[in-house]
């Protein structure tokens, strides 16, 4: 597996705390969408061979699903000693980037490599998978099409820089001859919104530091583009104007809670 610890794609560096957020985000989503387990509940998981988690990150999601209770990872024992409801997988996760793949030692059931999603896949995985999962921004339906399952659950609106891929999103996977069989726009609700929520109130803090440091960093990567904006369209050039923007963000998100746009998005090949 190579890995590009040093020239890493990704904006946020790869060590221990982005890992532990990582995981903590995943809690996070999984309690917002209110699923009980990896999968939507209008997914049947019954029949599934081949699962494919794209930009897998630190495999958090392929993991969870892995420990599903009637899941079973191939290689596993003979098939004649599973109890009849066991689901033999074979679990894959990709990502444009490696440097968040766990050890080696902790990937052994699982066929991981490194792939940009808004590129072909090699021909050999073409109709291969039963099912991918995606939680990124990057996620490109025309060039999954070979797949008959997927379920899409784009980080936020936010993340995809005011493209609205929200909105998009049904529109793309019909484009790419899916059957959109869910498709949710849930609200995130964070900080002093979350506190008031009994099942989310546990994520309060976690959600707004999650937020600010988001922000953050996604503001970085603005203004080195010369990208970064203000809301009437205003493009912020110097390092202590976007400051002062970042500050203003960050108070008014601490002192009213925020929304954010997130979504959930079930699509099947068309003949299901
Ligand atoms: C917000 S992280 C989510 C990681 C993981 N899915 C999770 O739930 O924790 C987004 C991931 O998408 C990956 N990514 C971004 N652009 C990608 C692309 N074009 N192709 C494949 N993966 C991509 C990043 O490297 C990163 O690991």
């Amino acid at each position: 597996m190579s890995n590009q610890v040093g020239n890493s794609l990704y904006a946020i560096p790869a060590d221990t705390p982005e890992k532990e957020r990582l995981g903590k985000q995943y809690a996070y989503k999984r309690t917002l969408f209110g699923w009980n387990s990896p999968m939507p509940p209008s997914l049947d998981v019954s029949g599934l061979t081949d699962i494919l988690d794209v930009g897998a990150g630190t495999c958090v999601w392929t993991f969870d699903f892995a420990n599903m209770p009637q899941v079973k990872p191939r290689p596993a024992l003979p098939e004649k000693t599973q109890p009849k409801e066991t689901l033999l997988v074979r679990l894959y996760a990709c990502d444009i980037d490696t440097v968040f793949f766990p050890d080696r030692a902790l990937l052994d059931e699982f066929g991981v490599f490194q792939q940009d999603v808004t590129k072909p896949f090699a021909p050999e995985l073409r109709w291969k998978f039963d099912l991918v999962h995606s939680f990124t921004p990057a996620s490109s339906p025309s060039r999954l099409r070979t797949h008959p399952g997927m379920i899409y659950t784009p980080s936020s609106d936010l993340i995809t820089l005011g493209r609205s891929l929200t909105y998009r999103l049904p529109h793309m996977l019909r484009a790419a001859w899916l059957k959109v069989k869910e498709s949710r726009r849930i609200p995130c609700l964070i900080g002093k919104l979350a506190a008031d929520r009994l099942e989310l109130a546990l994520f309060a803090e976690f959600s707004m530091e999650n937020f600010v440091f988001v922000f953050r960093h996604l503001a970085k990567g603005l203004l080195a583009k010369g990208k970064l904006r203000m809301p009437d369209g205003i493009v912020v050039a110097a390092e202590e104007q976007a400051e002062s923007m970042l500050k203003e963000v960050e108070e008014g998100a601490r002192r009213n809670g925020v929304v954010m746009l997130g979504g959930v998005f079930v699509a099947v090949k068309e003949s299901t």
